[in-house]
């Protein structure tokens, strides 16, 4: 089956009501038979739902589809996108372990790397996600994984997965990749050996800004390993937050369609205004890694970032001469969002490390939702001063 057929048609089993959408599952726990059903249950000598912490016929429909449209064998989904990165790390590094993350990553991963698993004695080492050549020096002999994330959030750096496939192999080190702004529709980065792939899907999986979800896919024996994590410490997704990513699912190749088409469309407009410095968005020429993202990604994605000309204050005076465009603290909605990264998400990072990731003073990021083109493109410039 093709991806748009997959992410609709994966469903779980018809119940005795004959219902066509798909049923919502919303309970903690489930019936046994018999007391000998429930120790074969909880001995895993049958398989089947005990208690929704564990599994629940929503989640795992969820799981399923997400699975298949990824092309892994298996799936756990979780209550947001940071438990499934925490997952990712918590599962397979333990005290004495040391990894290797691009510097390119999300700002919640960054601190959850250098604050907080630290203090478990897991080490990380950052490294340019572009002088691949380099990474080598950060090998030691207890590093075990390779954390990325490309297209980055907010730099948009997109990271050559093939090659990066090819360190891991030689390494011997467990790779893991962020997917959330590429979506599998976009870029399946177990094409390309990842072993984990992650997502927030309450980004462009939800599409519509409800409800919050993540989930770590790869080879069955390292899900029952994540499976194993989550069972025994609760950040479960819930059955409805479940139901309700199903469902978006079955819309989300054609919305990344009408997104990607909108964002090219809205990136060639900022490229001709004269108050816009820089325009970044992975299908433009002008990006720096163009080649790679079109090896790579069936599209450029969502997500268009650029440069005002002028300091900081022009920054904020943009987000606030906004008509229409959303200000918030999420992307990949139906509606466009506008963000500066520099006074909101990264206004504690010094200036001289958020330049290292390309986040400069006046970028502006902007999650082209599913208005009209025009509407877009005519608020923005406006904001910009036409
Ligand atoms: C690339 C990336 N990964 C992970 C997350 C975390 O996801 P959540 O907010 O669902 O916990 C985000 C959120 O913005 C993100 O952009």
């Amino acid at each position: 089956m093709k991806f748009e057929t997959k992410a609709i048609r994966t469903q779980t089993e018809t119940t005795q009501h004959r219902e066509h959408s798909t049923p919502l599952f919303p309970t903690s726990s489930f019936v046994f038979n018999s007391a000998e059903q429930m120790q074969d249950l909880f001995s895993g000598e049958e398989k089947g739902n005990i208690y929704s912490r564990f599994s629940n016929p929503s989640v795992t429909e969820f799981e399923d589809k997400m699975a298949a449209l990824e092309g892994v064998e298996k799936a756990m989904a979780m209550a947001t996108g940071m438990a499934a990165v925490y997952a990712s790390f918590m599962t397979f590094l333990k005290k004495g372990d040391h990894l290797i993350a691009s510097r390119a990553i999300f700002g919640s991963t960054f601190n959850m790397l250098q604050k907080r698993l630290p203090d478990f004695g897991i080490e990380c080492t950052f490294v340019d996600p572009l002088d691949m050549e380099n990474w080598g020096d950060a090998v030691q002999a207890n590093t075990k994984m390779l954390y990325l994330e490309t297209p980055s959030n907010p730099g948009l750096t997109v990271i050559d997965l093939e090659a990066a496939g090819h360190f891991c192999k030689q390494h011997n080190l467990i790779y893991s990749v962020d997917n959330c702004f590429a979506t599998p529709y976009i870029q399946n980065p177990a094409k390309y050996g990842a072993d984990l792939v992650i997502h927030s899907a309450t980004k462009f999986i939800d599409g519509q800004g409800r409800v919050m979800g993540g989930m770590v896919g790869g080879s069955a024996a390292l899900i029952e390993q994540v499976y194993l994590f989550i069972r025994s410490t609760g950040a479960s997704l819930s059955p409805f937050n479940a139901w309700v990513l199903s469902k978006s699912l079955e819309t989300l190749a054609v919305r990344m369609d009408r997104h990607c088409e909108n964002a090219m469309k809205l990136a060639r407009a900022l490229g001709e205004h004269p108050n816009v410095q820089k325009v970044n968005y992975p299908f433009l020429p002008t990006h720096p890694q163009y080649e790679i993202a079109k090896k790579q990604m069936r599209h450029g994605g969502g997500i268009v970032t650029f440069e005002l000309k002028g300091n900081i204050d022009d920054g904020r005076k943009f987000l606030n001469k906004l008509k229409m465009l959303s200000l918030t603290a999420n992307l990949g909605d139906a509606r466009s969002i506008a963000s500066h990264p520099a006074s909101t998400t990264h206004l504690r990072v010094p200036q001289e490390e958020r330049l290292l990731v390309g986040i400069t003073d006046t970028l502006i990021r902007i999650s082209v939702g599913l208005e009209h083109i025009d509407d877009i493109v005519a608020d923005i410039s406006q904001a910009l001063g036409d």
